[in-house]
């Protein structure tokens, strides 16, 4: 028995993990759950949004299941996502996004992975305030062309990191049969940050002469995608244009309520829904559980549990072809989040 940190976190959190549990107890998944709290909830059970118990949990378990978080409102808070990825190292986001059989979407080919680099870019939050010390020094630097009024956000890219997420794209592509790298940034414009990024990316290939490497401007990628998505395989981007980039993946396959997402470091990962928490149909027993249930399926491949995984996949495919117990984003003469983890497990 693996033991793994189950966060079920906010919103309708705690219905699809009550789903995914059922399920993966359902097909003998060797896997047992230690829960603990993040977000809203342990603000309020425990008085804190990141509970040093949960830190902890994860830190001796090296694996965890995350459901949505409800983001505060207000200044001062830090995602709970992003500091998560930070604290952890865990560089590289991977979310894989498939066309379903019984998902609407305006394309039926889809199978692209999207790997996006998750530690540095603009999501290091160093920020400064228009008129700050910072803003007036950055101001001096650029001889004025950054006038005194700007906030000023920092754009950090290291060529350890681009490396380091490139061999990761490369060596998912290679682990799992797939044909072609496209690296996609915006080198024209940000020749230092983009350019390295790019600069490292064709340094890691150069490693992998069976996989095709290829770049892309990312403003083309988007129309790009959109125009012919099964021309791409595996997508690799730094922080923000992999944030951006993965909605847009995730609308080609129908939203990001069936789509999973995995954080991974050199030793631990963290397996989540990459769905928010929903709170207009929270507790409702409306929420689709796929996001979660995929991501816990990726978890598994992770573990090495490929054939259990297998099973929820066809489980979860037979549900969706016949489409009749599917929940009312899929279908609206749908079912309940409870009649369709029932319709999975019979599956199964
Ligand atoms: P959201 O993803 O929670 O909801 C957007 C729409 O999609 C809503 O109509 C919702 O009902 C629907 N939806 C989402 N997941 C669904 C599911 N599994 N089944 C059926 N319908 C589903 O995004 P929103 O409203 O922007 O954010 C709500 C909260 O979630 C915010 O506090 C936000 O910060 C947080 N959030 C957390 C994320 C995470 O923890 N990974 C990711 C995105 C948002």
């Amino acid at each position: 028995m693996r033991l793994v940190t189950l966060i079920p976190g906010d919103g309708i959190g705690p219905e699809i993990t009550e789903s995914v549990k059922e399920i993966l107890s359902s097909a003998r998944a060797p896997i047992e759950f230690e829960e603990a709290q993040a977000g809203e909830t342990a603000l309020k059970t425990e008085g804190d949004l990141l509970p040093l118990k949960t830190l902890q949990s994860l830190e001796k378990n090296k694996i965890g299941l995350k459901g949505p978080i409800t983001t505060p409102i207000g200044k001062g808070f830090r995602s709970i996502n992003v500091s998560l990825r930070q604290k952890f190292n865990l560089y590289a986001c991977v979310r894989p996004y498939k066309s379903m059989l019984g998902i609407n979407s305006r394309y039926e080919n889809v199978d692209i992975v999207v790997v996006r680099e998750n530690t540095e870019d603009l999501y290091k939050g160093v920020e400064f305030e228009a008129n700050s010390e910072e803003a007036r020094v950055i101001s001096k630097l650029s001889n004025g062309s950054v006038s005194l009024d700007s906030a000023i956000s920092i754009k950090a890219i290291t060529a350890r990191a681009s490396e380091k997420i490139g061999r990761y794209a490369f060596e998912y592509a290679k682990k799992h049969g797939r044909k072609k790298v496209t690296a996609s940034a915006k080198a024209n414009i940000m020749k230092f940050t983009d350019g390295l990024f790019y600069d490292s990316l064709r340094k890691v290939a150069k490693e992998y002469p069976e996989i095709e490497y290829h770049e892309v401007l990312v403003d083309a990628l988007c129309m790009k995608l959109v125009q012919n998505p099964e021309h791409f395989d595996v997508l690799v981007m730094s922080n923000l244009y992999g944030d951006l980039l993965s909605d847009l993946v995730a609308g080609l396959v129908g939203g990001l309520g069936v789509a999973p997402g995995a954080n991974i470091g050199d030793n631990m990962a963290i397996f989540e829904a990459t769905h928010g928490s929903a709170p207009d149909i929270a507790g409702k027993d409306l929420a689709n559980p796929l996001g979660l249930l995929l991501s816990a399926n990726m978890m598994l491949e992770y573990l090495g549990e490929k054939q259990i995984a297998s099973n929820i996949t066809k489980a979860i495919e037979t549900v969706l072809a016949d489409g009749k117990f599917v929940t009312k984003d899929l279908n609206p003469e749908g079912v309940t989040t409870s009649q369709m983890t029932k319709a999975i497990i019979k599956a199964l």
